[in-house]
């Protein structure tokens, strides 16, 4: 069967696309990812869901020889899915210089092994991110791009345009840029999900962690914005809709006539959801009552932002088909896996 080559394989996305493109069962899958940010466990948890144990090179991608390796071990690789980055925008902000040389270092290596190596569909992760402090609702591919607010989002930024120009040299490669909006949620078997970093500054893990008691409670950033219930407006999507995204747009661009093709995909709901509106989502189909407060806002974050996501439902034939009770129900269903696996870690060891 004809490889598809994931970096970032054991992350939070990449292991959802990996379960996604597994059962479908038209590729071989395997991954390159050094476990800075994610552990093989994962490997096990995609092999409970799918029946299938998926490679994966612990390599990092800044090491174009390593890299090299695995194109070379693996000659019938026909797509790459390029996943592996560090994503925390404020983390980015204390240490820019790791994030450029890790983002734009392994998305430089990725490209050239796929131009020795002639493999010619590229899917990159993206972020709304890039379009920094927008005003104009929703969102479109062309609608402007403003400052983008953190180095974070100008990895992302300059991957595009790297990707862009690598297109337009002509070395047989076609790439598709995937903007993703706030992907949130769990495999619905509640076997696969986020891993969340200590301290997570994200709604949805911020949200199952305080309703599981591991932090006290919920803070909201801002009670005053001039949005419908005065919290800030996220266009949340699950994270198996994103997931299923990536197989179309490799889909689109193997069957594409042109070559060195490169084109750019808004991912999300459409949807608006406020912070208020998601925390009532949880309780109603959880049950669980959610200790929170409103606290003053946040620096940084912007008041709206949500997609136009009709260039994917067009040319992708993609659409967000779960709700903001199906994120929910799943982020908690894979909370109490979370919290499973560490009673039974504590009683073993
Ligand atoms: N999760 C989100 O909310 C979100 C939103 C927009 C865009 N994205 C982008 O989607 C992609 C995947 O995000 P995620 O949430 O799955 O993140 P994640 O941290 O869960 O997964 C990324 C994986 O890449 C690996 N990795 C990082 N640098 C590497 C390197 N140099 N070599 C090899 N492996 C490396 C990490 O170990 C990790 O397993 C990232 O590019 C991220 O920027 C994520």
């Amino acid at each position: 069967m004809p490889t598809i080559l994931i970096t970032g394989g054991c992350g939070y996305i990449g292991s959802h696309t990996a379960i996604e493109l597994l059962n479908e069962n038209r590729f071989d899958v395997i991954s390159i990812d050094n476990l800075s940010h994610s552990t093989e466990r994962t490997l096990e948890r995609i092999e409970a869901i799918t029946g299938k144990r998926m490679l994966n090179y612990a390599i990092d991608l800044r090491e174009l020889e390593a890299t090299r390796m695995v194109f070379e071990a693996h000659n019938d690789i026909v797509g790459v899915i390029h996943f592996a980055a560090l994503k925390s925008v404020a983390e980015s902000v204390n240490v820019p210089l790791t994030y450029y040389d890790n983002n734009l270092g392994g998305l430089i290596n990725i490209l050239r092994c796929c131009a020795e190596y002639g493999v010619a569909n590229f899917i990159f992760s993206s972020s709304c991110s890039i379009y920094g402090n927008i005003s104009q609702l929703p969102v479109k591919e062309d609608s402007p791009v403003n400052k983008v607010e953190s180095p974070y989002a100008n990895t992302k930024l300059i991957g595009e345009q790297i990707m862009q120009d690598f297109c337009r040299a002509g070395k047989a490669v076609s790439c598709v840029s995937l903007r993703y909006f706030n992907p949130v949620g769990a495999h619905t078997s509640g076997l696969n999900g986020e891993v969340p970093s200590n301290r997570p500054n994200n709604l949805v893990p911020m949200i199952t962690q305080a309703a599981a008691g591991l932090i006290p409670r919920l803070t909201v950033y801002g009670g005053d914005y001039p949005t419908r219930d005065g919290t800030c407006i996220r266009d949340y999507v699950h994270v198996t809709d994103i997931a299923i995204a990536h197989i179309k747009a490799l889909d689109y661009l193997m069957h594409a006539s042109q070559k060195n093709l490169y084109e750019v995909f808004n991912l999300g709901s459409g949807k608006g959801v406020s912070v208020l509106e998601a925390i009532e989502a949880f309780q109603r189909v959880t049950g669980q009552q959610l200790p929170y407060h409103i606290g003053p806002r946040r620096a940084g974050d912007v008041q709206a932002i949500y997609s136009d996501c009709s260039k994917a439902r067009k040319q992708l034939g993609w659409t967000a088909t779960r709700s903001i009770d199906d994120m929910m129900a799943s982020a908690w269903k894979w909370q109490q896996t979370l919290l499973h696996e560490q009673q039974q870690l504590f009683i073993e060891g």
